[in-house]
């Protein structure tokens, strides 16, 4: 292609882009006035909001919007690099498209929980746990994503989240848009192509006529350490990463979710200063290998990812059937049990007692859930026998005594 025809269909792309984020912050404006971001009045608003009209038209255009948003972001980033768009002078327009990505990636994260459903929660909750595992300040982070002063899920997460999405994130775009803009308008190279700029808008729109946004079943307390829910599609290959990671050792998977995702982003920061001295064959390698990394790793290791459109909630693996769970706690199996726990490595990802998200869930709350001992048994061999998405390593070799105490631990109050 011509250079000049790059230029001008980067410059198309770029308007394309703005005009969806302007729509998608009038979209969010407009339900924002419908929508209570509390745990007790999200889940009924969002319900509302999805059977009124024209409410329910915008919040499916909200969703479908934002999907677009990132794809489109994403292959933005795609054709700067391979347009050399980069180097210098145009700072500005690769962070400004950089930016872009990033916010539109992080409106997603953080939207997906405002429904407050099963399936928003419970991903949050695994983000959480995730950031909580991570060996250096992964306390603070998991802290500071997840409000309230815990690292882990709780009641003010949603909140904390609600306010990011409304505030903070629209004033960072604002910045990488400026930075867009004021490259693009003031300097004035090429011009793009208007009609072609407004088209993409038909694809969010059309969907929302069509298929409705998701909503699953309301969240409770109980799901805020559960990490049963599916994989969401924008996820995908970081959780490919994870549990690539995770079948090499139990304790690697912030390798896969922190380590090789931030290399990829510094690379991407710092492509404008590395590019004297790399040659531009060598920048497209590097990224290929990123890219090819990312879905070899999605499609081997990714797993399924949660539907689009529907409940989503999370598969519940088969619940204890027998009246177990009825037995009177043995104290004296429990509390040895317990040493086991802390011994046996259960520590590293569920905290000390099991009280905190290291990677894995807190399980102060599964005996509100699992009763049984069985069930216990059979999970802690093999996860995936019980949960069929489950990231948990199993231990196929842990000796019976250890396993019967470890389940009384936990299927009781603790
Ligand atoms: C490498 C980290 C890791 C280690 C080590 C680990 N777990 Fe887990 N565990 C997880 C993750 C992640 C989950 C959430 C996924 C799931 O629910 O299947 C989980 C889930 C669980 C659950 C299910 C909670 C629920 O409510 O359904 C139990 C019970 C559990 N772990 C017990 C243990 C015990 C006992 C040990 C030690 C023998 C242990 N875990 C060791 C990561 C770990």
């Amino acid at each position: 292609m011509k250079a000049s025809r790059i230029g001008t269909l980067l410059a198309t792309s770029s308007t394309a882009l703005l005009i969806q984020f302007v729509l998608q912050f009038a979209a969010g404006w407009y339900l924002s006035r419908a929508y209570i971001g509390t745990p007790d009045h999200a889940h009924s608003t969002m319900e509302l909001i999805q059977g009124g009209t024209p409410h329910a038209f915008i919040s499916n255009f909200h969703y479908w919007g934002s999907a677009v948003l990132i794809l489109h972001s994403f292959l933005h980033v795609v054709c700067l690099l391979l347009a050399g768009g980069y180097r210098p002078p145009h700072y500005l327009r690769w962070y400004g498209s950089l930016a872009l990505f990033g916010c539109a990636y992080l409106f997603q994260v953080t939207g997906n929980l405002l429904p407050f459903d099963k399936h928003g929660v419970q991903s949050a909750a695994i983000e959480g746990g995730i950031a909580a595992g991570m060996p250096v300040l992964g306390t603070q982070v998991a802290e500071f994503l997840m409000g309230g002063g815990q690292a882990a899920f709780n009641e003010q997460t949603l909140g904390h989240w609600y306010l990011a999405h409304r505030l903070l994130l629209p004033f960072a775009f604002v910045l990488g848009a400026v930075g867009m803009f004021f490259i693009q308008y003031s300097r004035r190279e090429v011009k793009e192509n208007r009609l072609l700029a407004i088209l993409p808008i038909l694809i969010p729109v059309s969907l929302a006529i069509f298929i409705p946004g998701p909503l699953g079943s309301r969240a409770s307390e109980l799901d805020y350490n559960q990490y049963g829910a599916l994989v969401s599609w924008y996820t995908w290959p970081l959780h490919g990463s994870l549990q690539a990671f995770n079948s090499i050792g139990s304790n690697l998977g912030w390798i896969g979710t922190g380590v090789i995702p931030g290399l990829f982003t510094a690379f991407l920061v710092i492509l404008p200063f590395l590019s004297k001295r790399i040659a531009d064959s060598g920048v497209r390698i590097t990224f290929g290998a990123f890219m090819l990394y990312f879905l070899l790793v999605g499609i081997f290791f990714g797993g399924r990812f949660a539907p689009l459109t529907g409940t989503r909630d999370p598969i519940v693996g088969e619940e204890p059937k027998t009246t177990l769970g009825a037995l009177p706690i043995d104290a004296a199996l429990a509390a040895k049990g317990r040493d086991f726990f802390n011994a046996e490595g259960c520590s590293g990802c569920h905290g000390t007692d099991g009280k905190k998200a290291q990677g894995g869930p807190a399980l102060d709350n599964t005996y509100k859930i699992h009763t049984d001992s069985e069930w216990y048994i059979a999970f802690i061999k093999d996860p995936k026998s019980k949960k069929a998405g489950s990231t948990m390593p199993g231990f196929p070799n842990m000796a019976e005594e250890k396993l019967k105490g470890i389940a009384e631990y936990l299927r009781g109050p603790h």
